[in-house]
């Protein structure tokens, strides 16, 4: 990285965010303490918690590359930017961008997109994107400093086919399970497992996870090296558990779908509903309700004081979105793309 430490005329030192540097127990520390004085705490939105994010320093989702910077100022972590980098992608992703309470509209903002930006050509990438939440009809009323934070250094919103729903589900509120995990239909058996997964499915879980569960079979790969094994290095080194529910096609004995529930090492209460995928060949048998039930008893059973679980679609895709209101998730933010092209 070029600028990576220095105080510049503005009295903000620079620091890369690497784990491995000489200085990094203390920036680190800086950084969780601005993470927790910063954090959102509106609505159902937990807490960051710290092993989850001092594991993101060295586990990056897969063929993903992460670049981490902070400001510091008398000392101080002040300010935060995560960059992530597909691969073979055009664009930056802006992960985080954060300032601290105390630092507010001095110009750190203005700042951290500056060095973005510059990391734009480093890369040959054209454009920097970022995901901005936008309310609901009827949904919880949304912080507008992050918009307008947006639209004064330029970028554009791109409302579309990349907006997501963001979707809470309060078990307090609503007990899904209420009356029991409905019946799997004939001709299919649940398997469930938890964080690792099983050899036998590792293939078929890459492959219906990155084809969405439609088009042509990915051809296999060796296990260790499938999707799904990078994925949980991610996860393992984050910290997170998992609990998965996937169904078996009993004529073929292959995997037709699976579901996910992760859940970090902190906040107790809070899970995510990750992804849900039924092979396009054996939708319309009710089996995405099926997984998704009996993987939340099976998370229930293991976290006896989960209450809150958050999911996200594509706003288009009506069909989850559907199927999760019928469970009880209830729709809370819009996330929108947002590009910034210098
Ligand atoms: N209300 C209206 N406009 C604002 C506000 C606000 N609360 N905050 C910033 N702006 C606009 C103004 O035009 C401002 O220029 P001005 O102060 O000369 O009027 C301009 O943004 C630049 O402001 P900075 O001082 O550079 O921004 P700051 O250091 O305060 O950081 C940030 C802004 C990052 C949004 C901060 O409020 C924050 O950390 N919020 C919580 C995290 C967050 O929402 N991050 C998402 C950022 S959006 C994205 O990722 C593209």
């Amino acid at each position: 990285m070029s600028l990576m430490s220095g105080i510049t005329r503005t009295g903000l030192e620079w620091s890369s965010l690497d784990p491995a540097s000489r200085d990094a127990a203390e920036i680190v520390a800086g950084w969780l303490t601005l993470l927790a004085e910063s954090a959102d705490r509106s609505g159902n939105t937990p807490p960051p918690c710290p092993v989850d994010m001092v594991g993101s320093l060295r586990f990056a989702p897969p063929d993903t590359e992460l670049e981490d910077v902070v400001v510091r100022r008398d000392g101080r972590v002040v300010g935060a930017l995560r960059l992530a980098l597909p691969a073979g992608a055009p664009v930056i992703r802006v992960d985080q961008l954060l300032v601290h309470p105390v630092a507010r509209r001095q110009g750190i903002g203005r700042a951290l997109v500056a060095h973005a930006v510059g990391r734009l050509a480093e890369h040959g990438r054209t454009s920097l994107t970022a995901t901005l939440s936008a309310p609901v009809p009827g949904g919880p009323v949304v912080d507008e400093t992050p918009s307008a934070f947006a639209a004064a250094v330029g970028a554009l919103s791109v409302a579309g086919e990349g907006t997501g729903l963001h979707q809470w589900l309060d078990l307090a509120e609503h007990d899904p399970l209420a009356d029991g995990v409905p019946a799997v239909p004939p001709g299919y058996r649940l398997v469930t497992w938890g964080t690792v997964t099983p050899d036998e499915y590792a293939v078929a879980v890459s492959s219906l996870e990155q084809s969405l569960g439609g088009g042509p079979e990915l051809p296999d790969e060796e296990i260790e090296t499938s999707y799904a094994r990078r994925f949980e290095k991610m996860r393992i080194g984050r910290g997170r558990r998992a609990y998965h529910t996937g169904v078996v096609h009993e004529a073929s004995g292959k995997l037709a779908g699976y579901t996910s529930i992760s859940k970090t090492t902190g906040n107790p209460e809070h899970a995510l509903q990750g992804m849900t995928v039924v092979h396009a060949t054996h939708r319309g048998h009710g089996l995405g309700r099926v997984i998704k039930l009996t993987n939340l008893d099976q998370a229930r059973r293991a976290e006896p004081a989960l209450r809150l679980l958050e999911t996200a679609n594509a706003a288009h895709n009506t069909p989850m979105i559907e199927l999760n209101a019928a469970i009880g998730f209830r729709p809370d933010t819009h996330w929108i793309p947002h590009h910034l092209t210098p």
